[in-house]
């Protein structure tokens, strides 16, 4: 059994709770014990009957294990760096309906949801955070603390740079989006994108992004 604690308590995170809660509840290898949520930007003091612990002080056990539990790029990058500096290392959890072929490669810390497919020689970077129902086809490259929404399809040989958030349902030809870059929800990239660019639309055009990503209800 490996304790563990999600980082986030927002929707994302109960997403990942349930696939953490599918791993326990069927013959998956690895078992968990989750010891809570964090979430230092929240008034919430528990979530599903957990916790919510706001500072890492009060995480006592340097064992327990964290888990990716926050979809945007910012975010995700701001948690990581409090935790490990203080020595939490990251678990990869990776839903038992998901293929990853043996010959693809992926970092540290990845959380991928359910029935995603993941070809041969697609390399994925650190901190990878993927949805539910994505597909990424043969030798795509995707860099590190990128987050992907639900049934995103990257076609073979795509490259993602870091940073990179993709909207859900969005579909990437065989092209190179930059780093830093916002995909828009639907949208068809069948063109390069530049770093730090807003993508949107069929076929989409970019602008320069602010950053911000607006999730609204959509
Ligand atoms: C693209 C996005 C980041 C917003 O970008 P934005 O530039 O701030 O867009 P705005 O909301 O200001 O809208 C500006 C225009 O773009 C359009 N637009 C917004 N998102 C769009 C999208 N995904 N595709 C096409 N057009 C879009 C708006 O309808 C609006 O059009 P109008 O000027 O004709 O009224 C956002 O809409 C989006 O798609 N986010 C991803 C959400 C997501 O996937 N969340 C995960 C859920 S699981």
């Amino acid at each position: 059994m490996i304790n563990v604690i999600i980082l986030g308590a927002g929707g994302h995170a109960k997403e990942v709770y349930s696939t953490i809660d599918y791993m326990n509840a069927t013959h998956s290898f690895k078992k968990y014990n989750i010891v809570g949520f964090y979430d230092d930007a929240t008034e919430r003091t528990s979530l599903l009957n957990f916790k919510v612990f706001k500072k890492i002080d009060d995480i006592v056990d340097k064992n327990i294990k964290v888990v990716l539990g926050v979809g945007t790029p910012q975010a995700k990058s701001i948690l990581i760096e409090k935790f490990q500096q203080r020595g939490f290392s990251l678990e990869t959890i990776i839903h038992p309906t998901t293929f990853v072929s043996p010959f693809a490669k992926i970092g540290i810390g990845a959380v991928i949801q359910s029935y995603c497919l993941i070809q041969p020689d697609v390399k994925i970077g650190n901190y990878f955070s993927c949805n539910d129902h994505v597909q990424i086809g043969h030798d795509a490259v995707i860099g590190d603390n990128v987050h992907i929404n639900p049934n995103v399809n990257i076609s073979g040989g795509a490259h993602i740079g870091d940073n990179t958030f993709i909207g859900v349902k969005a579909t990437i030809l065989r092209v190179k989006v930059g780093s830093n870059c916002i995909i828009g929800a639907c949208s068809l990239i069948n063109k390069d994108v530049p770093d730090f660019s807003k993508a949107k639309g069929i076929p989409a055009r970019y602008t320069p992004s602010d950053g911000k990503i607006s999730f609204g209800n959509r």
